[in-house]
């Protein structure tokens, strides 16, 4: 949980549940009095809506207030706005204009007299989200209107009503393919059963069936349903991983889309997840989505005049796709009520420097502004598939040897950050002071970032100067960084838990231990992937990791594909370590 003063976002519920009542007893008006009164069907209608900025969710009862029975019925109503219907359930929902109709499903067409029948829809929306003011059934008004009425039945809360950290006393989904895997290793046993991400890499991802992606999202999800059972609340974790021209300044990578295919980013990959995501059949799970790891720090640090400009960064920061790709996701995924959209914020060894920490801030909220709503983002992550450690117990920013501060090490290169806890703390409160929500919370991944095994330091550096003090302290055991790719020496770091610390909702396994960053020499695929020489373990590197050896792990395969080699050094270097 991220945040320390109550209430939750996002429970807005009460403040602006528009608690319409309307009743009257349709016919009867014009009885006679002693006149044997003919049964008649009467309604009163209680509107109630769940708004996140851009959409809504709308619950509607009917109850039949008269004396007779009814046996199907149809509600209208009109917005004044620009609502847009995009899901019901427990009704037909339909919308033309500005005008909704939601018709009975057949199972639920008899309203007895003091019966009640409800149904739901979500709706986007952008400007002013007004409550109708008047609804009828089988075209007969349900009469006078009560706007500021209060709400009859504030509980229980509509589905999907988010919460601030989703992950707060919830199970997370153990992905089958994944501990598949695990449990096939020597010791594997020991961790199979820790959850990790569904990466949703491709368009075929989503139907599964492929190699590497046998297991599609709806097979997940209703997995999921299962392995809820055992829990009160349970969270499902994908990412979102496919945008055009993507990894612009690596090629292990690379994917299908090219750099200016947008539109079937859209309307290929983000629509059909979006679809899937909302069937009311997983409006209980708590779906976090994890957007587009790596590509928005990106536009920021490898672009030009930088000298660790790429030119598919240029392209990419030229043409928009990315921000507008992004834009595109958090504005439908963010339209689910269910559905908690984290962004993912690079690492602290690459926007913990000045240059790059506001800037990427700002660019975070612009895209976030371009989704319609800031509200379309739940929190951030860090340090997604990447090996800095989540903290570095033996020496902190602000020391300092022979008054010379460990910012001035060759390690920390003035950077503001020595680890991610204290890189995701602050990033968060710059995004806060961009505008972001004051309850949004950060994610470290932690699958990779242990750095145990017999080369972990005990204790603090020698203080005979800064870069002794540094060198002897650090638990990273890479070259640089800047590295990124199978860190020879890592281990599996800490194990997925909630709230560990003020700020941070989770630490979450998101890069599953095993798969490999990148193969270390060129391999012919249908993947879309590169050969990048970070992946190369005699590489001497580039401007992006300062001209540092690679570290990488040699005889690895394509990015995505089990790397046993890796998992078991992972196993075997783990922190705090597996027993
Ligand atoms: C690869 C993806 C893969 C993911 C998880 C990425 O580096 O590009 O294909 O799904 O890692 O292992």
């Amino acid at each position: 949980m991220s945040r320390t003063n109550p209430p939750p976002r996002r429970r807005r519920r009460a403040l602006l549940t528009a608690g319409v009542l309307a009743a009257t007893a349709l016919g009867t008006g014009g009885l006679m009095q002693g006149q044997a009164a003919a049964a008649a069907f009467a309604c009163e209608v209680d509107y109630s809506v769940n708004d996140w900025g851009s959409g809504f969710t709308a619950n509607v009862s009917i109850t039949n207030t008269g004396d007779a029975a009814t046996n199907g019925w149809t509600l209208t109503y009109n917005y004044a706005g620009n609502q847009r219907l995009s899901q019901g359930w427990n009704a037909v929902w339909s919308q033309s204009g500005q005008t909704v109709t939601v018709e009975d499903t057949g199972w639920n067409a008899a309203i007895a007299p003091n019966a009640t029948v409800s149904a739901g829809a979500n709706f986007t929306y952008s400007g002013t989200n007004a409550a109708p003011t008047a609804f009828s059934v089988n075209g007969v008004a349900c009469g006078d209107e009560d706007p500021g009425g209060p709400d009859p039945d504030p509980d229980p809360d509509p589905p999907g009503d988010r919460v601030d950290n989703p992950y707060a006393n919830a199970g997370v989904y153990v992905n089958p393919d994944w501990s598949a895997h695990a449990a096939a290793e020597p010791g594997g046993d020991a961790i199979a059963n820790e959850p990790t991400a569904v990466w949703l890499d491709r368009r075929a991802a989503i139907t599964g069936g492929s190699a590497g992606n046998s297991t599609g999202l709806r097979e997940h999800l209703d997995n999921a349903l299962v392995q809820a059972q055992d829990h009160e609340n349970f969270v499902f974790q994908v990412v979102v991983y496919n945008l055009p021209g993507r990894d612009c300044a690596a090629l292990a990578s690379n994917g299908e889309l090219a750099a200016d295919d947008i539109d079937t980013y859209k309307n290929e990959f983000i629509d059909p997840i979006a679809e899937i995501l909302s069937d009311p059949a997983y409006a209980d799970l708590r779906i976090v989505t994890i957007v587009e790891i790596d590509s928005l720090p990106n536009l920021i640090t490898n672009v030009s005049p930088r000298e660790t400009a790429t030119e598919n960064c240029d392209t990419m920061l030229a043409n928009g796709n990315y921000q507008e790709g992004i834009a595109y996701a958090l504005q439908e995924l963010g339209a689910i009520p269910n559905v908690y959209n984290y962004v993912d914020a690079g690492h602290y060894g690459w926007i913990g420097w000045d240059d790059n920490f506001g800037a990427s801030a700002e660019l975070f909220h612009d895209v976030a502004v371009q989704s319609g709503s800031v509200d379309n983002v739940h929190g951030f992550i860090v340090n997604t598939a990447n090996y800095g450690p989540t903290t570095e117990p033996y020496y902190s920013i602000n020391d300092s040897v022979g008054g010379v501060s460990v910012r001035q090490s060759d390690w920390v290169d003035w950077n503001r950050y020595v680890d991610n806890q204290s890189f995701a703390q602050g990033f968060r409160q710059e995004l806060i002071s961009q505008g972001f929500d004051s309850g949004i919370g950060m994610l470290i991944d932690t699958s990779r970032n242990g750095w145990g095994g017999p080369d972990r330091p005990t204790g603090p550096g020698p203080m005979t100067d800064v870069n002794a003090y540094v060198e002897g302290s650090r638990l990273d055991g890479r070259f640089q960084a800047g590295n990124w790719c199978n860190q020879s020496g890592a281990g599996l770091g800490e194990r997925p838990q909630a709230s560990p610390a003020t700020g941070i909702d989770a630490y979450a396994w998101i890069k599953p231990p095993g798969e490999s960053d990148g193969s270390s020499e060129l391999i012919d695929n249908d993947e879309g992937k590169g050969f990048d020489r970070m992946c190369d373990p005699t590489y001497e590197g580039n401007p992006r990791n300062n001209f540092n050896m690679s570290g990488a792990l040699p005889n690895a395969p394509l990015s995505g594909h089990w790397f046993s080699a890796q998992f078991q050094e992972l196993l075997a270097n783990a922190y705090p370590p597996v027993n």
